[in-house]
């Protein structure tokens, strides 16, 4: 079974009515809390149709963007990180995860201490290796200490650069399978991902990018016809789900859980 998309848990954080006043790049408006409770009740249904446990954690109102858990930590078949996200409001989502990640991973858990930052949303798990982009919320000394820990797991760590504007590195790439990369065209260019087989977004849908690969399925952000029908023409199994609001928070599809196998 392939552990970089096959999962048996996930973790998710229902929306806070504090998410409002979530983080943006470009500010289009305030999030509709009952349309952004309903895709997400979406999300995590589709979740659980795969047959996975998933954990619904309660809303945090101290933290508007905590139900992006992703950034929070790093779940991996041998251990889980908690991580130390780069955005000061962001911060003490650490310590608010650790509970759900330490009865998930029992001591297979450790933590980035600092100085440095890292945030999930940078940090994608392929099969072969985990690649990690910097960004504004991630930088060289939380990359530094991210490899030391994945390294005594046996895991290989590549350092890439998010391109510049772009939030996270899996803003703009999700893995579909063991071999193939959804991504833009601005991410490909630089060659991070020669080797891997690459499916792009189509022209104009690059904020389709954020997708998950989850079992059987492809979660995948409503909207954007044409990286669907691609994704669809190469036999994914395309699993729909409204993002308009979480979009408001320059949030997507893998930023809303948590996806691990616990160590057994
Ligand atoms: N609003 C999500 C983030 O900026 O981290």
């Amino acid at each position: 079974m392939a552990a970089s998309f096959t999962f048996t848990h996930a973790i998710c954080r229902t929306p806070s009515i504090s998410s409002v006043d979530g983080l943006r790049a470009v500010d289009t408006g305030a999030p509709d809390l009952a349309t952004f409770r309903a895709h997400h009740a979406d999300y995590v249904a589709a979740l659980r149709a795969t047959g996975a446990n998933v954990t619904l954690l309660d809303a945090l109102e101290d933290f508007p963007d905590s139900t992006f858990v992703e950034d929070a930590a790093l779940c991996l078949p041998k251990g889980a990180v908690i991580m130390r996200p780069g955005a000061p409001s962001r911060l003490g989502e650490a310590a608010a995860i650790r509970p759900a990640i330490e009865a998930a991973y029992g001591p297979h858990m450790r933590q980035i201490s600092g100085p440095g930052h890292i945030e999930g949303g940078d940090i994608l798990v392929t099969e072969r290796e985990i690649l990690v982009g910097k960004s504004a919320r991630t930088d060289a000394a939380g990359v530094w200490e991210l490899r030391a820990i994945v390294s005594d797991w046996g895991y290989t760590l590549r350092e890439l650069q998010t391109p510049p504007d772009v939030l996270h590195f899996k803003t703009d790439c999700s893995l579909l399978d063991a071999d193939t990369i959804l991504t833009t065209r601005r991410l490909a260019a630089s060659g991070c991902f020669d080797g891997y087989d690459l499916i792009y977004t189509e022209d104009g849908e690059d904020a389709s990018a954020n997708a998950i690969r989850f079992n059987d399925a492809v979660l995948f952000p409503a909207g954007f016809p044409r990286t669907a029908a691609a994704l669809d023409r190469a036999g994914y199994n395309v699993v729909e789900i409204g993002n308009s609001e979480a979009a408001k928070l320059d949030g997507g599809m893998s930023c809303l859980s948590l996806r691990f196998s616990p160590p057994t």
